[in-house]
């Protein structure tokens, strides 16, 4: 048995191999079933047991021998196999990385940012999970009001006082309470509504709400703000039509319109005929909302506005299903290029 072990660690010890099939030979006529070493194994049972502790040990030795012979082997093989890659041409230009996109909505809401930071509005945000407070009452918004029903909004079952915020009017109070006016932001995010999933309407979105606190500001700054806005995200022949509205926290309320993005105010398929689109609704902020947060209503007025992410980037990039924004299907997504 020792003289058999000592024959094959030779043969082991002298093999070289020319190429990487010649040692994969080697490796099966060494180690695999039918190969010399396990051939061995199988003899060992046969060793007395006073030699077993000696051969055994012999054995062991010469397996870990081979393996390294053969793991050296292949590892030379497999690197000469890179290193004759070396001839390929270095000045070929290099395979181009896939550069992912921004999320149109992501493009929308940082072109709205943009516009409004230009004429001195802050960026602010306030949180997605609210008290009611915030999001109703210091708004205005009477316990009887529809919004507040469990129908139109998510509440948290384990205390009703908490909801996922239904509109981002709720940072507007926020901000009015930590800070002295004057006070001029924006504030972007996601709103939650319990409703029916359709190309139409979902349970989650997102909305900017915009704030201007100071003293006599007047109705007239609030049309020539969203008028600035219109022009700069629509285009500069855009116009903008105020219809009265109501919002529990606005007084005077209205909803804005713009002249059809697509036909120009003529009339197609995209405004329904009319000529034009709504986009947000506004008004001057009401003294009592202002006085729930402890600013004299005597001394300061201001404007709010409140637009849907969503529907701007519909009517900009012409998106007929608001589910889109939501299922990030790449071949969706890679079509929206902005330099924002
Ligand atoms: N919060 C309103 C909504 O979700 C939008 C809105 C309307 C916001 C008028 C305002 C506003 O700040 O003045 O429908």
């Amino acid at each position: 048995m020792k003289e058999r072990i000592d024959e094959l660690l030779k043969e082991i010890e002298a093999f070289t191999a020319s190429t990487k099939e010649h040692a994969e030979e080697f490796r099966i006529k060494i180690l695999s079933k039918k190969g010399k070493v396990t051939a061995l194994f199988e003899d060992f049972k046969t060793v007395t047991p006073e030699l077993r502790k000696e051969i055994g040990q012999q054995l062991n030795e010469l397996k870990n021998k081979a393996q390294d012979k053969i793991n050296h082997l292949k590892e030379k093989f497999e690197n000469s196999d890179e290193s004759s890659n070396q001839n390929s041409d270095i000045t070929l230009p290099a395979e181009s990385i896939p550069v992912g996109s921004r999320h149109p909505l992501s493009l929308v809401r940082n072109q709205i940012v943009d516009i409004f930071s230009r004429i001195g509005f802050t960026v602010s945000e306030g949180p997605e999970i609210e008290d009611d407070w915030h999001n109703f009452t210091a708004l205005n918004t009477p316990a009887d009001h529809p919004a507040r029903d469990m129908q139109d909004t998510f509440y948290i079952s384990e205390n009703p006082d908490t909801v996922l915020r239904t509109q981002t009017s709720s940072v507007q109070v926020h901000i009015m309470e930590g800070t002295e006016p004057p006070i001029r932001t924006i504030s972007p995010g996601r709103v939650y509504r319990n409703e029916a999933i359709s190309a139409r309407a979902h349970c989650q979105f997102h909305q900017v709400e915009g704030l201007y606190i100071d003293k006599k500001v007047s109705f007239a700054d609030l049309k020539q703000t969203l008028l600035y806005f219109s022009k700069e995200m629509f285009g500069e022949e855009t116009k903008i039509r105020l219809r009265p509205s109501f919002f529990p926290f606005t007084e005077i309320s209205a909803e804005m319109d713009i002249s059809c993005p697509f036909c120009k105010g003529k009339g197609c398929n995209i405004c329904k005929g009319a000529g034009w689109v709504e986009i947000l609704g506004c008004g001057m902020v009401d003294p009592a909302v202002l006085e729930n947060c402890k600013i004299d209503s005597t001394q300061y007025s201001g404007f709010a506005f409140g637009m849907g992410v969503e529907r701007i980037a519909m009517l900009k990039y012409q998106v007929k299903d608001l589910r889109l924004f939501f299922e990030n299907d790449i071949r969706f997504l890679k079509q929206f290029k902005s330099v924002i």
